[in-house]
Parts: C-alpha cells; structure tokens; sequence
C-alpha cells in the first residue's frame, strides 16, 4: 500500500474517516483529534507527521494490540482533502499537539501523492469488501466483462482529436468511468485521469480485474463534484458512453456538464461521448450555456452502438 510505503511502516492503518466522501468534513476526525489531544499533551502518544513544507497534511497515531484489536496498527488522520475551513481546523488542532508531543518520523510527500495514498486505502477498503459486509457478488472473469472491441473505439477517438491537433493534458478527469472499460483505453494512452463513478459495484468489478488503478479511482456522485473539488482543478474532463440521454432525464445530465464545466480550468479539455446525435445535442447545449465552446464530431460506425458521437471543446475564459 501506497501510504505505508511513503510511511516506511508495516502495521495495519485505519484512516478514521469511513469514506472518501467524509474526508471533505472531517467531522470525526476533528472531534477524536480533540479527544487525542488529552494524551498529548502528556507526551504520552507515539506519532508520525505528514507533511508538505509547513502544511501537515496527515497524523498517523500508533495503537498497540490489545484484547478488544489483537493487532498494532496505526490511525490515519488527513485534513488534506477537505474543505477550506475544516481543513484550517485540522491545522489548528493539529499544530500544538505536535508541539507537545513530537513525532518520532517527520514524511515529505507532496500533497499530489498524499491523495493517491488517501484515494488507494479506500479502493482497498471497497475491493477488499471491507465496506460492505455481506457482499454475495462473486468475481467474473475478464473476458467476460472487458471487451476489446470497446477499448480500441474509445482510443480512436484520440487519432480523430489528434488530427484535430487537439491532447489532453495536465490533470484529467473521467466522470461515469464505469468498470474502467473507456478508463482503460486512456491508461493505454499514457493518460492516468481521476476516474469518479456512482456505482461502488461496478467500481469494484473495475478494481478487482486489476483495470482501475486503486490510487486514481473514486466512488463519487458526478452531480456533486463541486463540493469535493476547487473550481479549476483539472485541465481536461471526459466521460465516455454517457445516458442514455432523454429529453425527460435531460436535467440530470445537464446538471452533470455544469459540474464538470465548474471544476475544470480555463482552456480545459471537455470530450463527452453518446450513442445518438440527439444525445449529443443535450449535452453540447449544457456546456455551450456552462461556457464552452465546441463542435459534436458524428463518429458512427457499422455497429451503431458506442461512442457514436461525441462532444469536444474547451472552457473559454469567463
Ligand atoms: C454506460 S456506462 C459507461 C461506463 C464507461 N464510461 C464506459 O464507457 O464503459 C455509464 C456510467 O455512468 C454511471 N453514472 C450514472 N450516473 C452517475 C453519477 N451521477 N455519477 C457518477 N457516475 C454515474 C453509471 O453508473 C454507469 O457506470
């Protein structure tokens, strides 16, 4: 695991937020950091700091087994991923107990690499069906779930972009990444987008074939990416096979260009693939009044099934 290695230990670690999604509140981090302080302050609690110059990103606390855990391990408090003002909490709290009771290792990472570590606990946690106990899904094969057909359609794509002189680049974005099927054809690019899906099976389906990559992949509500990324956080936002896309369903997916169109920079990338041109139309629409500015590329082929047309341009300036 990622963060054990930048930590150089080998026990267990739990990070005290229950999801990814809590980590933007830290509530119950900032309230059990309140109750650490106690023995803190008595020097008594052995501690590892994460840090980027002189901001602490994370405090991993050390528990020795006993009868109720059988196991040392360690308890993993971040205020990284959160908002603004929780994450200036966590500083506060977190600065002074640092300042009575030392930690015994100081880790430079940068805060880039602290978020991987944080994104790959949770796809363990998911794949290792620790966040759902009672799972009776049982693994398929890969040949049954993957297809190559689908991979290479999606890399085309990028040969038409190309011609088009158009790359992604910088930091990237999949949004509705499914089993990581598109996500796939990008890592093949060299690409290694953020790859966010609503549904935590299919996430796991993706994680467990060994195709998503644990320390890029979120489970996450598209309509709501605002509230867990800054406005401007990535140069490039796709989502492949997106819909279907009905006049009566069109406000959710509308919804979900505004959100994209709202966490990605100035001149992003914004490429969105459909199976039908009228799909494409909604979509174009939303980002046109979001305020980007593209062109729907007709993409058919003889199958008539995926990435039929697709939805490429750029945020302009506002
Ligand atoms: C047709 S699949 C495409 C999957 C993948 N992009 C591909 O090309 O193989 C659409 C995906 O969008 C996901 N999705 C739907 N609503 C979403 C939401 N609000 N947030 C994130 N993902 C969502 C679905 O769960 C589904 O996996």
């Amino acid at each position: 695991m990622l963060l054990q290695e930048l930590l150089g230990i080998s026990e267990d670690v739990y990070f005290v937020e229950e999801s990814y999604l809590a980590q933007r509140t830290i509530e119950r981090t900032l309230d059990y950091l309140n109750g650490v302080r106690r023995f803190a302050e008595a020097g008594k609690v052995r501690l590892l700091r994460v840090h980027e110059d002189e901001h602490t990103l994370g405090l991993l606390l050390f528990n020795s087994a006993d009868e109720e855990v059988p196991v040392d391990f360690w308890s993993v408090f971040t205020g990284a991923l959160a908002g603004a003002s929780s994450k200036n909490d966590f500083e506060i709290l977190v600065d002074p107990l640092l300042t009575f009771n030392p930690p015994e290792r100081e880790v430079e990472v940068s805060s880039e690499i602290w978020r991987d570590a944080v994104n790959e606990y949770y796809s363990l946690m998911l794949v290792n069906r620790n966040l759902c106990p009672g799972c009776a899904v049982k693994p398929e094969s890969y040949g049954s779930i993957f297809s190559e057909n689908r991979v290479r359609r999606v890399a085309e794509i990028f040969d038409i972009l190309q011609k088009k002189g158009i790359f992604p680049e910088g930091r990237l974005l999949e949004v509705c990444c499914g089993n990581g099927m598109s996500t796939l054809a990008l890592y093949r690019l060299g690409l290694n987008p953020l790859a966010v899906e609503i549904n935590k099976c299919t996430v796991c389906q993706g994680l467990e074939q060994g195709v998503l990559n644990p320390q890029r992949t979120v489970v996450m509500d598209a309509t709501a990416l605002s509230r867990y990324f800054e406005p401007g956080s990535f140069d490039g936002v796709m989502g492949f096979m997106l819909g279907l896309v009905y006049e009566f369903n069109k406000s959710f997916w509308v919804n979900i260009m505004k959100e994209t169109v709202s966490v990605a920079s100035e001149g992003a990338l914004m490429l969105f693939t459909v199976s039908s041109r009228p799909e494409a139309e909604i979509l174009a629409e939303a980002l046109l009044r979001a305020g980007v500015k593209g062109e729907i590329v007709d993409n058919t082929d003889s199958e008539g099934t995926y990435d039929q047309w697709f939805f490429v341009g750029r945020k302009q300036k506002a």
